[in-house]
C-alpha cells in the first residue's frame, strides 16, 4: 500500500525510540522508502546501525557530515511525509517556536510535505500546560497529531503519555496520506448558506451568510472520498465536483430535509446560519405601505442541530458552529453541551478575518471533554482541512 512513498522518519530523545526500528521495518515490508534522521540525544536511545540497516540508507544527525553540509532543505523535499515519532517535549518546544539547532529541526522549518508527530512522554509532562499549548501551537500549523496512549511509562507510573505503538503509526501514516480511502465511503451531511423566512412574496427575513465555509468543507471531504450531501441555503457559490446537493430557503425547508437524511448519515456538520425566528404569517400578497410603524411577529424556528443531537444514535458524529460577539468559549461549550454535539467550531466575530462574506477565517475547536484546539487565521480551505482533520482524529 505504501509502495513507492517516500517517509522521513525524525527521531528525538525519548525512551519510546527504541520501537522505531520495528517501525521501520513495517514501513519497508509495506514498500515505503525510509530515511532516518536523528537528533542527538536520540543516539542515546537507539542505535544509528540498526535504523541504517532496517531502512537500507544512511542514517543522519549532524548538520555537517565530514565536512559537507547535510542538505536539509532537500531531505524535506525529498519526502511524502515527515514523521517525527518520538517526538519528545523538547523537540515539541523547538517545534513549536522556530528554534533550529540540528538536523531535525532544520529539516522541519524547512520541510514542504505534510508533517505529522507521535508524542512519547510521561504523563504530567504530557499534562502540562506549556505542552498543551506547543501541540495547540503545532496543529494550528497544519501538523497532524497522533494521538499518545495510557499504559505504563518509562517512569514506571501508568498514565497518558506513551507514544502510539508502531502499528497504529502505520496505520495513521497509510489513513492520513492517502486521502482518498480514509474517509471512504462515509456519508456525510453539510448544512451551509443563510435561510429566508418569507414575510410575503417579495420579503424576506435574512442573514449575511455566504455559504463559502459549508462549500469549504464539503470540497474537502469529497476529497477523502467521503459521500456528501449539501443542504444549502440561498446561495450563488459554484458547487465543487462531487458534492450532492439539496437546495432549500427557509429554515424549516433544512429542517425537514436534514431530518430525513439524518438516519443514514455518519457524519453530519452543521454550518449553516439558520434563521432563529421565523414570521407567524406569511401574507400571500404583498403588504402595502400604510401605518407609520409596522411589525411582524415572529415565532422560534425548529433547531435543526439540536434535533440531530436528539436523535442521534451511537457511531454518528455531530459537528455544531458557534458564531459568539462576546463570552465566546463560554457560549460555545453551552451550546455543545445543550445540542448534544460531539464537536464544536467556534467563530468570534472579534476575531479580524472571521465570519461572514471573508475568505478567511479563525477557529476554535472544542471537543466533547471541552479540550480545546486553537488554530491561527488561515484560507476558508486551510479552516476547513483542520476541522476534516479533528474529525477525522476524534471520529475515524
Ligand atoms: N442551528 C440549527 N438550527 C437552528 C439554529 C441553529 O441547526 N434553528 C445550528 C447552527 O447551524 C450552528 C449551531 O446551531 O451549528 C449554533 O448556531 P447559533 O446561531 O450560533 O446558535 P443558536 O443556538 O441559534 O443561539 P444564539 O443565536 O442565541 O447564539
Amino acid at each position: 500500500m505504501l509502495q513507492g512513498k517516500k517517509i522521513l522518519i525524525g527521531v528525538s530523545g525519548s525512551i519510546a525510540a527504541y520501537k522505531i526500528p520495528i517501525l521501520v521495518r513495517l514501513l519497508v515490508k509495506e514498500g515505503a522508502e525510509v530515511k532516518v534522521i536523528l537528533t542527538p540525544s536520540a543516539k542515546n536511545f537507539v542505535s544509528p546501525l540498526t535504523l541504517s540497516t532496517l531502512s537500507k540508507n544512511p542514517v543522519l544527525s549532524d548538520l555537517e557530515l565530514n565536512d559537507s553540509w547535510a542538505n536539509h532543505v532537500m531531505l524535506g523535499r525529498w519526502a511524502d511525509v515527515f514523521l517525527i515519532a518520538p517526538l519528545s517535549c523538547n523537540t515539541l518546544a523547538k517545534m513549536a517556536t522556530g528554534i533550529c539547532d540540528n538536523l531535525l529541526t532544520a529539516v522541519y522549518l524547512s520541510a514542504t510535505c505534510p508533517v505529522v508527530v507521535a508524542p512519547a512522554m510521561d504523563e504530567d509532562m504530557w499534562h502540562h500546560a506549556s505542552t498543551q499549548s506547543n501541540i495547540s501551537r503545532i496543529r494550528s500549523f497544519n501538523n497532524q497529531v497522533i494521538p499518545v496512549e495510557h499504559g505504563e511509562l518509562a517512569s514506571g507510573l501508568s498514565g497518558d503519555g506513551r507514544m502510539a505503538e508502531p502499528e497504529t503509526i502505520l496505520q495513521w501514516v497509510k489513513d492520513f496520506f492517502f486521502d482518498k480511502e480514509q474517509l471512504k465511503r462515509r456519508k456525510i451531511l453539510i448544512t451551509a448558506g443563510p435561510t429566508y423566512e418569507a414575510i410575503d412574496p417579495v420579503r424576506f427575513i435574512g442573514n449575511h451568510s455566504s455559504g463559502k465555509m459549508g462549500v469549504a468543507i464539503a470540497s474537502a471531504f469529497v476529497k477523502r472520498g467521503a459521500m456528501v450531501t449539501m443542504v444549502l441555503g440561498p446561495s450563488h457559490i459554484p458547487i465543487p465536483q462531487g458534492v450532492n446537493v439539496v437546495r432549500v430557503r427557509s429554515a424549516d425547508e433544512m429542517y425537514q430535509v436534514c431530518d430525513q437524511l439524518f438516519e443514514n448519515i455518519d457524519i453530519a456538520v452543521m454550518n449553516a446560519a439558520v434563521a432563529d425566528y421565523t414570521p407567524i404569517i406569511v401574507s400571500t400578497e404583498k403588504i402595502k405601505k400604510q401605518a407609520d410603524s409596522f411589525s411582524i411577529e415572529l415565532k422560534k424556528t425548529k433547531d435543526i442541530l439540536k434535533h440531530l443531537g436528539e436523535v442521534k444514535k451511537g457511531g454518528q458524529f455531530l459537528v455544531g458552529f458557534a458564531l459568539e460577539t462576546t463570552d465566546e468559549k463560554e457560549y460555545a461549550l453551552k451550546k455543545l453541551r445543550d445540542k448534544n454535539a460531539d464537536m464544536i467550531v467556534l467563530n468570534s466575530l472579534r476575531d479580524d478575518g472571521a465570519g461572514f462574506g471573508h475568505d478567511t477565517n479563525k477557529i476554535t475547536i472544542f471537543d466533547k471533554q471541552g479540550k480545546e484546539y486553537l488554530f491561527d487565521k488561515k484560507s476558508k480551505q486551510e479552516v476547513a482541512n483542520d476541522i476534516v482533520n479533528t474529525i477525522v482524529e476524534l471520529y475515524v
